[in-house]
């Protein structure tokens, strides 16, 4: 079923695993995604930014879409529909109104009383609708959509305690070094703050970046009370290495289906091995 992260992401911080958020980028993304939880039997979240879901034709196609695909499916296990890096009040109440179960509301960007602000009022209209609210604090490095990260910013614990109590939101995702696209050499991940934000919050928290991210770390970063954790690059990486491969073997192929089938596998393949990896795998 369709569902919130709230209890999603609660029964992972008491059980010590993390779901997995996927972003969606066209149809066979969906495909992919929903097939591989229901075969790892794993909860999950179907992450849409604003750039994919416009490049979709709107959060209310990707509502139908996954709906359709879910029924047709005989999706059994729980799914969210989720926001990922909302930029306004106005984005999330776009995508709550379209039928999305989650929202993120990105305002890590401008000052703190602002995030604060912004964050508040997306928490009062998506609590209405029981649905859940993620905010970020400190920057994630690379770029995702059209968002670049000038710099890397740590998250500050008492900061971070403080946006949790004032707003209200359900899970929290404290930027501590992560990156959005692949890493250049390794991660440098801050444990002690996450630790210390782990503890201090109560709610989950979310790992953004989480292509490249050692094995070790997800799970030290579990252990921390990390109860999500976000790919995207590392699905679209074996979807087109997946392709590309198909049309150098077949040079004459024009076919859609014949490259786009192959690349769904390959991102299912991916989605697989992190459900096993976040533990979320049997947990559904
Ligand atoms: O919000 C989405 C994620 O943070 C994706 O990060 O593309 O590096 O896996 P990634
Ligand atoms: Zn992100």
């Amino acid at each position: 079923p369709l569902v919130s992260m709230k209890e999603m992401l609660e029964d992972a911080k008491a059980n010590s695993y993390a779901v997995g958020q996927f972003n969606l980028n066209n149809l066979e993304y969906a495909q992919a995604i929903l097939q591989a939880a229901e075969e790892e039997k794993s909860p999950v979240i179907l992450g849409v930014s604003e750039g994919a879901g416009k490049y979709m034709g709107g959060f209310r196609v990707v509502v139908a879409m996954v709906k359709a695909l879910m029924e047709e499916y005989g999706t059994t296990v729980p799914v969210a529909i989720h926001l990922d890096h909302g930029s306004s009040f106005e984005a999330c109440a776009k995508a709550i109104q379209a039928g999305f179960t989650s929202v993120m509301i990105d305002a890590s960007h401008g000052p703190f009383e602002e995030n604060i602000a912004i964050t508040s009022k997306v928490v009062e209209l998506a609590h209405i609708h029981g649905i859940s609210v993620e905010a970020e604090l400190g920057t994630v490095g690379g770029q995702e959509d059209d968002v670049i990260a000038d710099g890397v910013i740590y998250a500050d614990p008492k900061e971070c305690q403080e946006l949790v109590e004032r707003t209200g939101i359900d899970c929290l995702a404290p930027a501590l070094g992560s990156v959005h696209g692949p890493y250049k050499g390794e991660p440098n991940l801050g444990f002690k703050e996450m630790e210390e934000i782990g503890a201090a919050s109560g709610v989950p928290l979310v790992l953004h970046g989480g292509t490249g991210i050692p094995t070790k770390d997800i799970k030290r970063a579990i252990s921390y009370g990390t109860s999500k954790v976000n790919v995207n690059t590392d699905n679209q990486i074996s979807q087109a290495r997946r392709v590309r491969e198909v049309l150098n073997e077949k040079p004459d192929l024009y076919d859609p289906r014949k490259y786009l089938g192959p690349g769904r596998e390959a991102i299912k393949e991916t989605v697989i091995g992190k459900m096993r990896e976040f533990g979320s795998s049997n947990q559904a």
